[in-house]
């Protein structure tokens, strides 16, 4: 028999766990079930109603998939979970750590999408300020790709907390009253946004902000996609500011005093777009508060990277071990230490780069008084990873080498084989140049010492490749992809 589901564009994840409950309830397939998005009829049967009694329980790697998963716009989210959740029940409990899994990976892959949709949805808003009858209303128009209003808004009350705002997208709005954030229907787009002052304070904010030496154009437009200057005020400044970017180089003297009467609205805009330093320590902060995964329960601390903010080159490991969890920084441990030794021999000054992990809490099975590594599986590098891409976003470094396997997943968003990959530039999915090579633990896990030794001066030969790339021309390397 075939049954027919019927979906609005916009179903949420309760609506799919409504529809899930009364499907597994009947022990009704993946294959049973025909989904239809939007408002057409179906002309399959409509499902049950679920057994009584029947309660619907889900991995918690799962129910977290599936809220990322429920805001992507693509049709095919709804069977891909559906097929997910059935097999994880019929069979396969490990499903979710089966990177390679064609439906684990796509549905990986959606969620990546909304995660980096709504870093650009807290980038991107801009207020206008309209006059209302009580008070000013702030009011900002955003097309967002995914669903992600309901994901990002909360960010924004945080923010504007003392704001009245509206927040409207083609798919609805989000409003902020001081006290409650509510959500209504779509509004038709304004035809006209500009605020005057409004667009002058983040016009002076973004020249201030605008460093002529870390010009990259097509990383601008990577960053900044073009689609979301038109309703962004300092958009305007971009083609003007990068012309005169090689001349303001060269003589750093027309740098633009900020307006006093503006510095104060400024403080009150929003802090991603702080000095980088200020805006890499706020990161900071936010993630000490990370509840985002179960794994901060057992863990001390969160352990966020640590290097100058102008790093060219940054490290990526897999997560905290014992000792960094203790200590609250990276590579501290005994593979921090074989890590120090190998980029001392490489030439390279710890202290220049910026080293940080995929994951950033400590997993691990508690064994008597000991913990025991354990690694993150592939949801909790997925979730960890928009802390990744922040850290990465604000460093805009030159090269990002991936210290083992999971940080080069986390990196590439698939499984990377580095014995295969090590020792040749490549490109991230993002852009950035990279680089894998093995991680530090793995020289110390090496039953002998000939084999040590030797995958050890393999370790400092890539060390030196990596600070060889940075040193480089970039035309001059063959970058393949990741
Ligand atoms: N292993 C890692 O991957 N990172 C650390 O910080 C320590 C050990």
């Amino acid at each position: 028999m075939m049954y027919g589901v019927h979906f609005t564009d916009d179903a949420d994840g309760e609506a799919f766990r409504s529809m899930a409950r009364c499907a597994l309830s009947h022990a009704i397939s993946p294959q049973e079930l025909t989904f239809v998005v939007g408002r057409s009829p179906s002309l399959f049967a409509p499902l049950p109603a679920p057994e009584p009694g029947y309660a619907m329980t889900a991995p918690r790697a799962y129910l977290e998939l599936l809220q990322d998963v429920i805001c992507h716009r693509a049709e095919d989210r709804f069977p891909l979970l559906y097929d997910v959740l059935w097999r994880l029940k019929h069979g396969e409990p490990e499903l979710l750590s089966r990177a390679s899994d064609p439906a684990v990976s796509k549905l990986s892959s959606y969620a990546g999408a909304v995660h980096r949709d709504i870093h650009k949805m807290h980038a991107f808003v801009r207020f206008h300020r309209r006059q209302s009858g009580s008070g000013d209303l702030y009011f900002a128009w955003f097309e967002p790709q995914h669903f992600v209003l309901r994901r990002a808004a909360p960010f924004f009350v945080d923010r504007f907390a003392s704001m009245n705002w509206i927040i409207a997208t083609p798919d609805g709005t989000a409003s902020w009253d001081g006290r409650e954030l509510a959500f209504g229907p779509a509004l038709p787009k304004p035809e006209k946004l500009e605020d005057e002052v409004l667009g002058e304070v983040w016009q002076t904010y973004y020249r201030t902000i605008f460093n002529p030496a870390r010009v990259n154009p097509q990383m601008m437009t990577r960053e900044m996609p073009k689609k979301y200057w038109r309703n962004l005020p300092e958009a305007a400044l971009i083609p003007g500011l990068v012309a005169k970017a090689q001349r303001r180089i060269e003589t750093m003297d027309d740098m633009p005093d900020v307006p006093p009467r503006f510095a104060e609205k400024i403080a009150l805009q929003r802090k991603p777009e702080m000095a980088p330093a200020d805006a890499l320590a706020a990161l900071r902060a936010e993630a000490a508060r990370c509840r985002a995964c179960p794994l901060h329960r057992p863990a001390t601390q969160t352990v966020f990277g640590e290097g100058p903010v102008d790093a060219r080159l940054v490290f990526v490991g897999e997560q905290p071990g014992d000792s960094e969890d203790i200590a609250g920084r990276p590579f501290v441990g005994p593979a921090g230490q074989v890590f120090d030794r190998a980029l001392s021999d490489a030439g390279i000054d710890r202290a220049g780069v910026y080293v940080t992990n995929a994951v950033k809490h400590f997993k691990f099975e508690p064994r008597g008084k000991r913990r025991i590594h354990s690694k993150p599986d592939i949801s909790e590098v997925r979730i960890c990873g928009s802390w990744l891409t922040q850290e990465l976003d604000l460093l805009n470094p030159d090269l990002v080498v991936a210290l083992g396997a999971t940080a080069a997943h986390a990196l590439s968003g698939r499984n990377m084989a580095v014995t295969k990959t090590r020792g040749a530039e490549l490109k991230w999915p993002d852009g950035r140049r990279g680089l894998v090579t093995v991680h530090p633990s793995f020289l110390l896990r090496l039953p002998d010492k000939g084999a040590q030794e030797t995958e050890y001066a393999k370790f400092v030969h890539d060390l030196k490749l990596a600070a060889f790339l940075i040193g480089s021309k970039r035309e001059s390397v063959h970058a393949k992809a990741a």
